[in-house]
């Protein structure tokens, strides 16, 4: 079910309430003249504006508060949209689009002169990716132009994988498509092409693995300064709670001063902690797909609660433990002791 939300306190458009098929519609209506949308996604909530309407995108920066460098994913209904925004694409992307449109798995590949500026951050390159969502699909394939949408977050702050957590972000009346809570729960895997090689810029679902068996071509992942990327900065994805991310939870929790402490923990390992802490439990003998599904639910809840701090314990970052791995790495916003 859509719904639909006034955001005329944002100044962005007019009180109205519309449900089932009508919304798509209004959500067109709404994208047609250059205003946002939220939309559902399987990986998170996206922040959608007509990726040909520089004035759309303009806005989506300055409600994200993140800098312009930054560039945004352009989504499109199907692969045979690739051919309107990039050139000279190489085999191995035909062949992963092939293998994962619609899903969690965004490409970067030079870009036409038609992609304004202002999505790719002055960039050469675009990133393009079909999302598998049905409500997003169908919206994708109504319009005449393709969505330009990074997540519906704050910059640098947890991604949001339900509607409610687009509304902590952006107030209760922004325009949402509601398309449930996200099934992936992380971010799409993005890679870029280099001399025959795959390259991963960001870890997610779709693993090194999966490529490579679509591929057989060498993956290879962005490590140091081999390749620069623009989204690689070292913090992301942080709760506003001091957040630490530990081989050696116990120590570093029975060290810490703080009286509410919570603990993400992922393995059967038994901790003795000289004070009570709170233990959220996953269980990483069977996939982990289940992990990546609620990571950014349980960060948004702890998060609420107000703990004077919260440590995760470090997870293998093997296949989606290595995106997993990743986020939480990232998510530290504290000085490590
Ligand atoms: O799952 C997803 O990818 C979600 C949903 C909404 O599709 N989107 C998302 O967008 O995570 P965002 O903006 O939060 O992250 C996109 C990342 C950024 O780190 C950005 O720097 C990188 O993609 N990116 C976008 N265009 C790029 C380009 N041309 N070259 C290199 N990196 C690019
Ligand atoms: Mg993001």
């Amino acid at each position: 079910m859509l719904r639909f939300f006034s955001i005329s306190k944002l100044g962005f458009a007019s009180t109205r309430c519309i449900f089932g098929a009508m919304d798509i519609k209004s959500a067109i209506e709404l994208l047609d003249s250059g205003e946002l949308v939220a939309i559902p996604t399987e990986t998170v909530y996206g922040l959608a504006g007509n990726a040909f309407n520089p004035a759309a995108i303009s806005r989506i920066f300055t409600l994200k508060q993140r800098p312009t460098s930054n560039p945004l994913i352009v989504h499109i209904a199907e692969m045979a949209d690739m051919f309107g925004l990039a050139k000279d694409i190489p085999n191995e992307a035909f062949q992963l689009a092939q293998t994962f449109w619609p899903g969690p798995l965004t490409m970067i590949l030079p870009k036409q002169s038609k992609v304004p500026a202002i999505v790719t951050g002055n960039q050469d390159t675009v990133a393009l990716r079909v999302p598998n969502h049905p409500l997003t699909l169908e919206l994708l394939k109504e319009l005449d132009y393709p969505l330009a949408a990074p997540s519906a977050n704050l910059y640098k702050t947890i991604s949001p994988t339900k509607p409610a957590h687009v509304q902590k972000y952006f107030g209760k009346n922004f325009p949402i498509l509601d398309g449930g809570i996200c099934a992936s729960g992380l971010e799409s895997t993005i890679v870029g092409f280099k001399n025959k090689q795959t390259v991963i810029y960001r870890h997610g679902i779709i693993t090194a693995d999966d490529i490579f068996e679509a591929t057989k071509q060498k993956v290879v992942d962005v490590k140091g300064n081999i390749i620069k990327t623009p989204g690689g900065h070292k913090q992301h994805y942080s709760p506003n709670t001091p957040f630490y991310y530990s081989g050696h939870p116990e120590a570093l929790i029975n060290d810490l001063n703080h009286e509410k402490i919570a603990f993400i923990k992922f393995s059967k390992n038994q901790f003795h902690f000289n004070k009570k802490v709170n233990e959220v439990c996953f269980d990483t003998s069977k996939n982990l797909n289940h992990i990546a599904r609620q990571l950014y639910a349980t960060l948004h809840d702890l998060d609420d609660h107000k703990y004077d701090a919260i440590v995760a314990e470090k997870i293998r970052p093997e296949g989606i433990g290595a995106a997993i791995h990743d986020k939480l790495n990232r998510a530290q916003n504290t000085q490590k002791i």
